[in-house]
């Protein structure tokens, strides 16, 4: 594995920074400053930057897994919370999840050891959009869904264009597909509160053309090497 990856995927730095760790001589393979920054890992090798080894090269592996309400989507938790991290039960890699979801959100979230599409993916080109199924407490209007989708103000910022759908009636509840393409603090939540309107659920069913399908709450799959690579390039 090429040196800026395998650092990168050790969650170091990104493989620009790794770049750039190797061009300022903090990065050391078998006791020597490395001076070749194409340079490719070999089984043995041993490599250090700033000082400290990173652990040898991991098999690199992709899942999603459909997040239950009640758990937090980062690595650790100073209150003790549930992580999805502990939904995994035959995971040994060193995985972290992409991205955030809020505690109460429910749906598709990407778990990997790869570093570098996990910076990827945190600064993709903007384009790939995320769908969100939420249940809102009345029945948005073809007007409303329209604001929607023109932008609304939260934050003191106007949204992106986004889609925005009907999806079905639940008595005085329903349900509004909505895809959007940015990913500030509570978004959704607050695009709706912007229109007058409180979600009441909120579950993410896809990121582009990774979809949830039929996964289970709580459980989890391996992406196909298609979603890997549509991953990649998004
Ligand atoms: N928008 C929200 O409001 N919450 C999420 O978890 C994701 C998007």
């Amino acid at each position: 594995m090429r040196i800026n990856k395998y650092i990168a995927a050790a969650g170091i730095a990104s493989r620009r920074g790794a770049d750039e760790l190797i061009a300022a001589g903090k990065v050391k393979v078998n006791g020597a400053v490395l001076t070749q920054p194409g340079y490719d890992v070999k089984e043995g090798d041993s490599v250090v930057v700033n000082g400290r080894p990173v652990g040898a090269a991991e098999k690199l592996v992709y899942y999603v897994l459909n997040k239950p309400a009640g758990y937090i989507t980062s690595a650790r938790d100073e209150f003790g919370r549930p992580t999805v991290l502990n939904l995994l039960e035959d995971v040994e890699e060193r995985v972290f999840p992409v991205g955030r979801l809020d505690y109460d959100t429910m749906g598709l979230i990407i778990i990997t050891n790869d570093g570098a599409l996990g910076n990827h993916i945190a600064h993709p080109s903007g384009e790939v959009y995320k769908t969100y199924l939420a249940r809102v407490n009345g029945h948005l209007s073809p007007r409303e869904l329209q604001k929607l989708r023109d932008g609304v103000y939260i934050d003191g910022r106007r949204t992106a264009p986004a889609f925005a759908e009907n999806a079905g009636t639940d008595g005085s509840c329903s349900m509004v597909e909505i895809k959007i393409r940015e990913g500030r603090n509570r978004q959704v939540r607050k695009m709706f509160e912007a229109i007058g309107y409180k979600v009441l659920a909120l579950k993410r069913t896809a990121i582009g053309e990774i979809r949830l399908g039929r996964l289970k709450e709580g459980s989890y799959r391996k992406l196909s090497a298609e979603e890997i690579e549509y991953l990649k390039n998004c």
